[in-house]
């Protein structure tokens, strides 16, 4: 078998059989092929696409390409929860710390930042010293011991994602049905988790721009895990503006802790967590009906249970738990400018691509692969969609460490606004559930 000819046939748009994915995967991990091969095979799926057991065998594969994590009889109450990456996401950091405190034990592998969207990894490692690197016996040991971990696919866990992850982004071949369906689901597979629940964006600020196309990639995750005997549960949700207010690593982090001290009570946030700790919470069968689930759930925050234990998986991954109490902690920036609204009314609209992109000029996220991210910057959205602005109020604040950054970043923010006279209707956040 040649490499060349599987980039040839998937170019041509035939299907692969399960030994030239496996082939293909092989060589990726084993080094024999190098990226350009890999790149240009990614951009052939991109344009060609795959179908469902092409999927399969290519989720398959990744999966084993490393060790598998095998949590015998914890895994059935075991859950974990992956977005498909969108702009201001903290819904797994907000979430993780509530379910651990809730005794339902979550093991989570999780990625960096790919194309325009933040990584859960980045975000977390904006906290003085915390890792995501674990091995796997570190990992089993903490979820054993303290009720969560969450590490990353480098080491020996999905490898071959961790590759082809960093390729997409710099290649520009991420948002493909396929490719982020393989990635996420071979990573959550390969976790261990009995109880797999997929937050599927589509909107602006995600890779699947209409709810029709998240669903289409929400329906092929759930057949790929059926194939691969997983039962997943994907919730289709709007990512049309940021969620939250903070958009960049460290606010974001700082942003997570407020909802995990329960100040933070309204909101996509403090809906979304609350929808999918609902959700995990009756999956796992410790609740079966919603409100009582619900009022469990806020008592863990408002008693501090919930921050404590964000608190201790700081401390268990190296961190410093300082910073829960004086986020001086994280650094702070060289300017911080607040951006007053030039218009009365109501905000329409906040597209959150363009927040995104002003916030990658910041530093905030990478151009390639090897670049290093400044955590402290990004921007803050004093003004959310639906909210009341007058003339001079302040629209956001732009976090940033140069000057010329901050007036690139400016123009995208700019232009991300748009403005209404009548209060606009709100979207619910969850679009539908596919099981
Ligand atoms: N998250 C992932 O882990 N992989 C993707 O391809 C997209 C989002």
């Amino acid at each position: 078998m040649r490499i060349v000819d599987i980039i040839d046939k998937k170019k041509r748009g035939f299907e692969l059989t399960k030994e030239e994915i496996n082939y293909f995967i092989t060589s990726l991990v084993n080094g024999s092929m190098p990226d350009y091969q890999a790149s240009a095979w990614l951009m052939a799926v991109w344009f060609k696409g795959m179908n469902e057991d092409e999927t399969a065998y290519l989720t398959e594969a990744i999966i084993n390409s490393g060790e598998k994590i095998d949590f015998g009889d914890l895994a059935k109450q075991i859950v974990d929860k992956h977005s498909t990456g969108g702009v201001g996401d903290k819904v797994t950091i907000t979430l993780i710390p509530l379910l651990a405190a809730a005794g339902i034990p979550i093991a989570k592998l999780s990625g960096k930042g790919l194309g325009h969207t933040g990584g859960t990894i980045d975000k977390l490692e904006s906290i003085p010293g915390f890792s995501c690197n674990l091995t796997i016996d570190k990992l089993k040991e903490q979820v054993e011991r303290i009720g969560v971990a969450i590490g990353q696919q480098t080491g020996n866990l999905t490898p071959a994602d961790g590759k082809l992850y960093a390729l997409r982004d710099v290649t520009a071949t991420v948002d493909s049905l396929p490719l982020i369906c393989s990635s996420v689901v071979s990573k959550k597979i390969a976790a261990g988790a009995d109880n797999i629940v997929l937050d599927v964006k589509y909107g602006s600020g995600a890779f699947m721009k209409t709810p029709q196309k998240a669903v289409e990639l929400a329906r092929l995750m759930v057949k790929t895990g059926k194939k691969l005997n997983k039962q997943i549960t994907a919730v289709v949700t709007s990512m049309e503006e940021p969620l939250g207010r903070a958009v960049g690593n460290s606010l974001e982090i700082i942003e997570s802790i407020e909802f995990l001290k329960g100040n933070i009570v309204t909101g996509d946030i403090a809906e979304l967590t609350y929808d999918f700790a609902v959700l995990a919470l009756m999956l796992t069968g410790k609740f079966l009906d919603e409100e009582t689930a619900r009022n469990y759930l806020q008592e863990l925050i408002h008693s501090g249970k919930a921050i404590d234990k964000f608190r201790e998986l700081i401390a268990a991954q190296g961190g410093n738990t300082k910073v829960i109490d004086d986020y001086s902690q994280f650094g702070d920036v060289k300017y911080k400018t607040e951006i007053p609204a030039k218009n009365t009314g109501y905000v329409k609209k906040i597209d959150a691509y363009k927040i995104a992109y002003g916030c990658k000029l910041l530093g905030a996220g990478r151009e390639k692969k090897t670049d290093s991210i400044d955590y402290s910057v990004g921007v803050f959205l004093n003004k959310k969609t639906g909210e009341k602005v007058s003339e001079g109020d302040i629209l956001y604040t732009i976090y940033s460490n140069s000057e010329e950054k901050t007036s690139l970043c400016k123009e995208y923010c700019d232009e991300a606004f748009e403005f209404c006279s009548d209060k606009p209707e709100k979207t619910p956040p969850i679009y539908e559930i596919v099981k």
